[in-house]
């Protein structure tokens, strides 16, 4: 019997188990109730007297050594560690792991709310859920105004009757939280996604990113917008790219514009992303709406400011010459894998 209990405890010194199941195993085959240490002390029960006085103690010893080692087999596990392999040889290098890349519409966006904290414009944020007021109403929207067709915004059907809440059409509803909330100077940026009720194509989604940006102050006339807006289109494509404004319309902006930079493909010369016209258009401005300000408290008569809004996809497309807007959401590393080498 001595020589047994030798061999069970050679075996258990050398028992390492890799998880909780073979540490279960483990623990029924040596300390289960049918285990071979209950076995070993029934046969106990009809050794000599004489031999008793000896294997009581071994016996005893060997109980306690088994239950020892189950502990700390236990804690080894538990604390995650796997018992250490004596083949292992620690010299040699460890795994490498691989770094994953930014998405190319986190990488323009970081580069142009970067370009306006320069300037001292700061980041706002809002909810991406918003009531008709603040996506429309405050913004001067018409109340038969197209955008809030179902056509073009996803309402939201709420429980509690309510049936103006919307998925926000663009990053304007925080401009108008942001006023509503503090007093002017104003100078923010609204980075954030927006959604629109559009068939998915390779130039349209159903949602997409912004950032929309507004700056109001006593004195900020036309001539503040342009500047700040040349100035940003310099960081980002580059000194000497050209910008031109075209008069447009918003219902929250008066006059309003929208501004194009020459072509980032091919300088102006001509190709097909800027349709062989030398210029591709960027975002939408012009200087707040009185009616705007009021709605949010602002005395228009003291008060004016300027706002623009830009798609990041857009910029995004124009920078890498990226033809289909679905890239962005397909999660194919394949396609975002391209991105690598661009982290900030
Ligand atoms: N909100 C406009 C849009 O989503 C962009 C814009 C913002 C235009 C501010 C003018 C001024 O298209």
């Amino acid at each position: 019997m001595q020589d047994t209990i030798n061999q069970y405890i050679a075996e258990i010194n050398a028992a390492s188990p890799a998880n909780a199941d073979e540490l279960e195993t483990f623990r029924i085959k040596y300390l289960g109730t049918k285990g071979i240490i209950k076995d070993l002390f029934e046969q106990f029960k009809s050794v000599s007297a004489e031999e008793k006085r000896v294997l009581g103690k071994v016996l005893n010893e060997f109980k306690q050594t088994a239950e020892a080692k189950f502990n700390q087999l236990k804690e080894t596990l538990d604390s995650g560690l796997k018992t250490q392999d004596s083949n292992q040889d620690l010299t040699l290098p460890g795994d490498g792991f691989a770094l994953g890349s930014r998405h190319p519409l986190s990488l323009t966006r970081i580069e142009i709310v970067d370009i306006f904290k320069r300037l001292g414009f700061v980041v706002a944020e809002g909810p991406e859920i918003e009531d008709d007021w603040h996506n429309f109403s405050a913004l001067n929207f018409p109340e038969e105004h197209p955008a809030r067709d179902m056509q073009d915004t996803f309402f939201i059907k709420k429980n509690s009757g309510q049936d103006d809440i919307a998925l926000r059409t663009h990053t304007s509803s925080v401009q108008v939280r942001m006023m509503e909330n503090g007093k002017p100077p104003f100078r923010a940026i609204m980075p954030g996604r927006v959604y629109r009720n559009e068939a998915i194509s390779a130039r349209a989604h159903c949602f997409f990113h912004q950032v929309e940006g507004l700056y109001v102050d006593e004195n900020v006339s036309f001539a503040d917008l342009k500047q700040t807006l040349y100035h940003f289109v310099q960081e980002l494509y580059g000194e000497g790219t050209k910008v031109r404004f075209r008069p447009s319309y918003f219902p929250f902006t008066e006059p309003s514009a929208e501004m194009d930079v020459s072509c980032t493909i091919c300088g102006g010369s001509g190709c097909n992303m800027c349709k062989y016209s030398g210029w591709v258009e960027i975002l939408g401005c012009g200087m707040v709406d009185p009616n705007v300000l009021e709605n949010c408290g602002i005395d228009s008569k003291k008060y004016t400011g300027f706002a623009f809004g830009m798609g990041i996809e857009r910029i995004t497309n124009l920078k890498y010459v990226i033809r289909d807007l679905r890239l962005f959401s397909e999660n194919d590393v394949r396609f975002l894998q391209q991105f690598k080498t661009e982290i900030i």
